[in-house]
């Protein structure tokens, strides 16, 4: 955040007058006197101090879309792989939880945040946003178990060691080996184990989007901010 608008927020004086006490050096961010209303300050990290009080304003709820990369667990803490969070550069990254998580040699798009409410609207099946990922099958389907299979689907399966069948679901064949499935929840290691009760296994995992969210415009590794009207949209 700028740092006249930092002052302004957590002084509730005008920009203008913001600007004012920085031109006379009252104000310092991490010990030194900054007379530069555009200095980015960091909100979390940064001490801003006005004639030696420190200035907070409130950090807000995070909302982070990451590109996983295959090789990073989805964990916040130290494990066999390199974690997710390492891949993102936001202060205060203990406070992040994830929204659905993808194994280790899954990639594609994650979503974290430190609001609690709005990470169970993301998976909560009862609000139904879709997830889609695109599978790669270790041994081809011919057309007529690719017909049962999507049936099958569409109906739910019960899932070896579960109580209830899954939820109805897509399963669209791109050829014998690819397809891309679209599900409403997120059970322990849906896809493969779905994908395990016609005999098969899933070599290559992706998650493609996750209700109005996608990876258009990032690289694996890459992560950005939602925006305020994408959170909202959940
Ligand atoms: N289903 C899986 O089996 N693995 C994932 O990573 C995500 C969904």
């Amino acid at each position: 955040m700028r740092l006249d608008k930092f002052i302004s927020k957590a002084t509730e004086l005008s920009r203008k007058e913001s600007k004012k006490i920085m031109h006379a050096g009252e104000i310092t961010v991490n010990d030194q006197v900054v007379k530069d209303p555009g200095l980015h300050v960091d909100v979390v990290n940064d001490d801003v101090m006005w004639a030696g009080e420190p200035l907070s304003v409130a950090a807000g709820n995070r909302y982070i879309l990451l590109y996983k990369p295959e090789g990073f667990e989805c964990t916040l803490k130290v494990k066999e792989y390199p974690i997710v969070t390492e891949l993102i550069a936001v202060p205060e990254l203990g406070s992040l939880r994830i929204a659905g998580r993808l194994d280790v040699d899954t990639t594609g798009a994650l979503l974290m945040s430190d609001d609690g409410g709005w990470l169970h609207r993301v998976t909560s099946p009862k609000h139904e946003h879709a997830k889609v990922y695109e599978l790669t099958l270790a041994d081809a389907m011919d057309s007529d178990t690719q017909e049962k299979a999507v049936k099958k689907v569409s109906e739910g399966i019960l899932l070896e060691g579960d109580y209830e069948p899954t939820k109805p679901a897509v399963l669209e064949f791109i050829d014998e080996k690819h397809a891309r499935l679209t599900l409403e929840q997120g059970k322990y290691h849906q896809v493969k184990r779905m994908m395990g009760y016609f005999g098969n296994r899933v070599t290559e995992l992706h998650r493609a989007s996750i209700g109005h969210i996608n990876l258009e415009g990032l690289e694996k590794g890459d992560s950005r901010f939602l925006t305020p009207e994408e959170v909202a949209k959940f």
